[in-house]
């Protein structure tokens, strides 16, 4: 990696912003080593200049509140539950230090919770935690909730462009505005807490969470970092945390962007010094402006799992940075650590976890055995008193044991603020300043609005499509524009323009028209997604479906000038598109007030500019479909569009249309799938069904009706798994993606790939089954489904021997199925009596696996 390390360090001592002090008594090495042997160099790191300092007043506050406590109210400080799996009865019981709402959770469960029910909930939490009846603590609890791109849980709130738009905005002092308008609509919700600003230095544009970072180069994360963190809770002083600001979080800690292939929740193998260089700026910044709580990463470093790693947690984040607030866990994050599960893991708190964040109903044996290890000396009574002391310490410098309860504080209940006008302005700006062109031949834009509009793209009028992930639910998706009271569509904007100008704007999703247009504005991109679901293999756009570029095409054919406006959380490889555009605006995922892109695209109705572009790429853009490494100060740097690209009116254009558009490189580097080795391999579930029964599988045997399963050793402990069908009614194993999300498995197709599988029979008599399905799971099961029958394939196999099927995808893509839209890869059923062994299922890329035939 080509990185100057000097120069970074050197800037920021330069600076004086964040007086990196080397103390000079921890110059010499002080020895850590991991797992392998690797030696640590702790000198790297800083000891950060944080401006909030430690108090006396509150340092004695905490002694004394800690003096009181019971070792069960100090363990249940340590609890974060989340709020579809615990209720008021169990806050008032255990007193839980705080709890969350994860992504697409809601008071009630309901999508349409109003901003009064989120405050019904918040008031009930803090009163059952203060309640002292039955646990006997009073201290009150707090709320945290994920605020990424605005108050993204809540119905009608505003919506900012996700992070990688920002990023292309540069512009710290907006950024410190956005974070000031998100910490209102949460306050006016009663909720106190957010986890933001993700800090993430993306490397590796494959990576399902690229948007929700600012950019691939520390610069701009370390100064955005410190301009959220201050907008989210105040300058460091008087206003610190004052009633209307909110306590925000740094994540996640550390390396999450940089792992290896972006494989979400991977392995970092960076250098100790690239660690800090590249990863950690978004430490330095929001550190040193006080940021209270810091999130631990799922990713590992060299093999080892943040959440349980004591030298980032303990000795690089807490003694040598200086951070005095407290480290929480991510979803269920400790579980990943070896030794640990998510019920029990000592490991982590003994790293320097403070807080488990802990889902499901797995709160209650991991309080218990938490305890229980606290009892035991297992984890030492100082590690759980600093661990609550922090906690403490956050309370109070936050002023929540003075504040009024949730439903009586400042904000609280003003709905109007939530998506006001103001803060949709706020919001605007950065829709404009986010937008990025890449391309202008002849200076086609901008348009006169006075002209005849044809809008096409199926993103045109989607706000949901435009907002990505993490926007009401989880993965963004199941949303209507009706969804967003208030907010607006690109088309939107672009109607509102041209029909105030005296032009014509017409909607036509797939570009048919009856009279001719001036121009076309086409308006496509990437499905929503978050986290892993959005990993992908390739940076190229649609893949196996070239929709959009059928769309371009055709409207191209047809002499009309071309307008894409990409709606993505990436860069991808688009060639081809760039070549069917005269202009290309990169928009990433703009959030609620899509009508800002027609704001820059249009003069005003006397022809003159409104706002120009001013969006500049903080991400490489790629120039093949696997240079998703391209980064700024990379030794070779030769991208597409470099690091800062990104034109104003007036510039020269530089894209011709003749781009590369071969994809010799693309297919070469995709990886086996495995869905089942003996553990299912994320983001996939296994379940067994038997006539309409369902049940999710574990390590334990279960029994339906039609069909038992149990795990069965081949070549290590419970590699493989036994099913026995009984013949009695229908009955099957299905391999799921997890919320039945559609996974895009179309690389793997393209590369040839076969689904393979060892299985083990003895007799087959009846007919045996292999289904995929794509999207029409659930609801619509059926209108995408492929099925293959296996039962000769089976008989064939060498009866009571472990014998590998390969069956290529082009089979089941024959017979209909989609592989971009993938929720079922296999699915295995019979009617009649069969026992099979199954192991290492998988989407097999390589070519050792003989010349499979699809089945007769
Ligand atoms: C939650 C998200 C969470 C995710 C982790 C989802 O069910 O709603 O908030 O990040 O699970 O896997
Ligand atoms: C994500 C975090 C998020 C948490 C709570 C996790 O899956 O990684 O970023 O804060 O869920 O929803």
């Amino acid at each position: 990696m080509g990185f100057s390390k000097k120069l970074i360090i050197t800037s920021l001592f330069a600076s004086g912003i964040y007086g990196c002090g080397m103390d000079s008594n921890s110059s010499q090495n002080n020895g850590e080593t991991d797992a392998s042997n690797q030696q640590y160099d702790i000198d790297i790191w800083p000891k950060l200049n944080i401006k909030v300092k430690p108090l006396p007043s509150v340092e004695s506050n905490i002694i004394q509140i800690l003096s009181n406590m019971t070792i069960e109210q100090k363990v249940a400080q340590m609890i974060q539950p989340e709020i579809r799996d615990f209720t008021v009865e169990d806050m008032r019981k255990y007193g839980f230090g705080s709890y969350l709402n994860g992504g697409g959770a809601f008071p009630d469960n309901n999508k349409h919770a109003t901003p009064d029910d989120w405050i019904t909930l918040a008031e009930a939490m803090y009163q059952a935690s203060v309640d002292d009846s039955l646990d006997g603590s009073t201290i009150p609890t707090i709320w945290g909730t994920d605020a990424v791109h605005g108050h993204n849980n809540v119905i009608g709130a505003t919506l900012f462009p996700h992070n990688i738009g920002l990023g292309a905005a540069n512009n710290p002092e907006l950024i410190e505005q956005i974070a000031k308008v998100t910490a209102t609509e949460v306050m006016v919700t009663g909720i106190d807490w957010v986890f933001a600003p993700t800090v993430a230095v993306v490397r590796d544009d494959r990576w399902g969470r690229t948007y929700e970072g600012y950019s691939e180069d520390p610069e701009i994360v370390r100064d955005y970092s410190a301009a959220i963190v201050t907008g989210l809770q105040g300058k460091a002083g008087k206003g610190f945390l004052a009633d209307d600001r909110v306590i925000s979080t740094v994540k996640h800690f550390l390396g999450d962007g940089g792992t290896v292939a972006g494989d979400d929740q991977g392995d970092n193998i960076a250098s100790e010094q690239e660690l800090f260089d590249i990863h950690a700026q978004g430490y330095v910044g929001g550190l040193s402006v006080g940021a209270q709580s810091v999130m631990a990463s799922f990713n590992s470093w060299h093999g080892e799992k943040l959440h349980g790693h004591k030298y980032l947690l303990t000795h690089v984040l807490k003694e040598r940075m200086g951070f005095d607030g407290f480290v929480v866990g991510d979803w269920a994050g400790h579980g990943q650590i070896a030794g640990c599960t998510n019920q029990s893991c000592p490991a982590a708190i003994n790293a320097g976890l403070d807080v488990f964040m802990v889902p499901s109903s797995d709160w209650k044996p991991l309080y218990e055995n938490t305890l229980a290890q606290a009892k035991s000396g297992e984890i030492p009574m100082s590690r759980i008193d600093d661990a609550v002391s922090r906690v403490l310490r956050v309370k109070l410098r936050a002023g929540i044991f003075e504040k009024p309860s949730p439903a009586n504080r400042q904000f609280s209940g003003k709905t109007e603020l939530i998506g006001s006008a103001a803060h949709r302005e706020v919001a605007r700006q950065a829709v404009r300043e986010s937008l990025v062109l890449l391309k202008n031949k002849n200076n086609l834009l901008p348009l006169n609005p006075k002209s005849r509009v044809l809008v096409a793209g199926d993103a045109a009028d989607n706000i949901g499509k435009q907002s990505g992930g993490w926007t009401i639910t989880w993965q963004g998706t199941n949303n209507q524009n009706s969804d967003f009271p208030g907010g607006s569509s690109i088309f939107d904007g672009i109607k509102e323009q041209v029909e105030n100008a005296g032009g014509k704007a017409i909607l036509s999703p797939d570009g048919q028209y009856s009279n001719k247009p001036d121009v076309a504005i086409v308006v496509y991109g990437e499905e929503p997604y978050a986290e892993g679901h959005g990993d992908r293999a390739t940076l190229e756009y649609q893949k196996g479906d070239k929709s959009d570029l059928a769309l371009l095409r055709k409207l191209k054919a047809e002499n009309i000038p071309v307008i894409s406006v990409f709606i993505s959380g990436r860069p991808m490889w688009v060639n081809p598109e760039l070549n069917q555009s005269d202009a290309f605006v990169a928009a990433w995922l703009p959030g609620s007030e899509g009508l800002a892109v027609a704001d820059v695209l249009f003069t005003n109705p006397n022809g003159e500019i409104q706002y120009d572009f001013s969006g500049r790429l903080s991400y490489s853009w790629p120039k093949s479909p696997l240079q998703a490494t391209v980064n700024r100060n990379d030794e070779d740097y030769a991208p597409l569009l470099p690091y800062g690209f990104g034109l104003s009116y007036g510039d020269e254009n530089l894209l011709g249309d003749s781009l590369n558009e071969e994809i010799s490189d693309a297919v070469e580097d995709i990886q086996d799938r495995v869905f089942f080795d003996g553990k299912v391999h994320k983001p996939w579930e296994m379940a067994l069904y038997s006539g309409a029964k369902n049940t999710a599988i574990n390590a334990n045997a279960h029994q339906l009706a039609g069909v038992s399963y149990r795990t069965i050793d081949r070549k290590v402990q419970e590699d493989s798994m036994l099913l026995s069908f009984n013949g009695s009614e229908k009955a099957g194993l299905r391999i799921n993606s997890e919320s039945n999300f559609r996974e895009d498995l179309s690389a793997e197709l393209i590369s040839g790939a076969k689904l393979t599988f060892l299985a083990r029979v003895t007799d087959v008599q009846g007919e045996v089954y292999i289904l995929m399905n794509c999207e029409g799971f659930g609801d619509q099961a059926g209108s995408c489904e492929s099925s293959l029958e296996i039962s000769d394939a089976l008989k064939q196999l060498e009866p009571g021997s472990w014998q590998q099927l390969a069956i290529p995808l082009s089979c089941f893509a024959d017979k209909g199925i989609r592989f971009g839209e993938i929720v079922t890869p296999f699915n295995l059923w019979t009617e009649s009596k069969l026992d099979i062994a199954l192991a290492e299922v998988k989407f097999s890329v390589g070519s050792g696996e003989g010349a499979a035939k699809c089945p007769e």
